[in-house]
């Protein structure tokens, strides 16, 4: 269908939404609680905008396309409320951006960068809340906070892991972890979906903290080493230390739309590892010692040989890895079953 937005006719497609619609078509609308992934939002209000023949602002993010719509972005008074909603977030917390591991990749700075807030215009009663420390790979700074609700729905209906919620009344609502435990204390598994959804740094991954900020980082894509299911992975690379900083989920990636497990979100750390094997290492009375591939392959193929001509091909059985990709598992069943000649083949996954 087409809308007109901001006086330009555009396409849209039906079931989207006119926030949607407008980034699709390259028009930003400041949004803090919508995100794809968790649907309709309609929580925040910094999405408003005026649409014709509907009285007042209507949330961009909650108000599906009709072919014709008439949509005003950046009117006078759609402007001001988005102002005002943005302002009141900035008010409310701790949003000090120098030191915030999201600086430079939080979507509230891009709204309040987009809207010319500098500062905030009035200053909440402070209500400092502790930082929560107490998980492995998630830091919770609740005074960074905006309750968009972001990280509630995707524990709850993305992930269904339905840990976080939101707990107390007025000004001291918080997102709380099971009955306001503290996260390391909870039932949470540490998927780290809640750090990938938040918009500001009130969730943030513990260790990459201050290893350096995100314009500085380079970003990789590959798959997760850990299981079959192939999720896509973004590396966050220091290209001086050339190490792993953080790894986010690839959003649009079929198989996990962005979801990692606490493996393949923190788990990282084998890849650069000191005690890491890079070299084949042969036993020689009772001690390892370095050896070529070439060397290695050799004696392997040597010995696999003398025991299948003394028993047979079926005295041998191959154990093939999860972590090693479907073409090398292809190859491996291939070595077991025409070179060596035994159907004695499985994987680890069937643990
Ligand atoms: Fe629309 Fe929050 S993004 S109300």
């Amino acid at each position: 269908m087409k809308i007109t937005i901001n006086g330009k006719l555009v396409e849209a497609i039906e079931g989207q939404t006119v926030l949607q619609a407008s980034i699709a078509n390259g028009v930003y609308i400041p949004h803090l609680c919508y995100h794809e992934k968790v649907g309709a939002a309609g929580k925040c209000r910094a999405c408003v905008v005026e649409i014709e023949g509907m009285r007042g602002l209507q949330t961009s993010c909650s108000v599906p396309v009709r072919d014709g719509m008439v949509v005003n972005t950046v009117s006078q008074s759609a402007l001001n409320a988005q102002k005002l909603v943005i302002d009141l977030m900035l008010s409310s917390g701790t949003h000090d951006c120098l030191a915030c591991e999201q600086n430079g990749n939080c979507e509230l700075q891009d709204a309040a960068y987009f809207l010319g807030i500098e500062r905030a215009s009035v200053q909440y009663g402070e209500i400092n809340r502790e930082f929560d420390t107490s998980s492995e790979f998630v830091y919770v700074e609740r005074n960074k906070c905006i309750s968009c609700g972001r990280c509630v729905a995707a524990c709850n209906t993305t992930v269904v892991n339905q840990v976080l919620d939101f707990g107390h009344r007025g000004h001291h609502t918080e997102i709380v972890f099971d009955t306001d435990k503290k996260m390391g204390e909870s039932t949470c598994v540490q998927c780290g979906e809640c750090s990938q959804m938040c918009p500001v740094g009130a969730i943030v991954d513990k260790n990459a903290r201050g290893k350096g900020r995100p314009w500085d980082q380079k970003k990789v894509e590959t798959v997760c080493p850990y299981c079959g299911v192939g999720c896509k992975l973004e590396l966050h690379v220091d290209p001086k230390t050339n190490k792993i900083v953080k790894v986010r989920g690839v959003e649009d990636a079929p198989t996990n739309k962005g979801m990692l497990c606490v493996k393949g979100r923190y788990g990282f750390d084998f890849v650069g590892h000191s005690e890491r094997l890079t070299t084949p290492l042969i036993k020689e009375n009772g001690q390892f010692r370095e050896a070529s591939w070439e060397e290695a392959i050799e004696l392997v193929a040597t010995k696999l040989t003398e025991v299948k001509d003394k028993y047979g091909a079926d005295s041998i059985m191959g154990l093939a890895s999860a972590k090693v990709t479907n073409e090398e598992n292809y190859t491996f069943q291939k070595l077991m079953r025409t070179a060596i000649g035994t159907n004695n083949v499985d994987h680890c996954a069937r643990l």
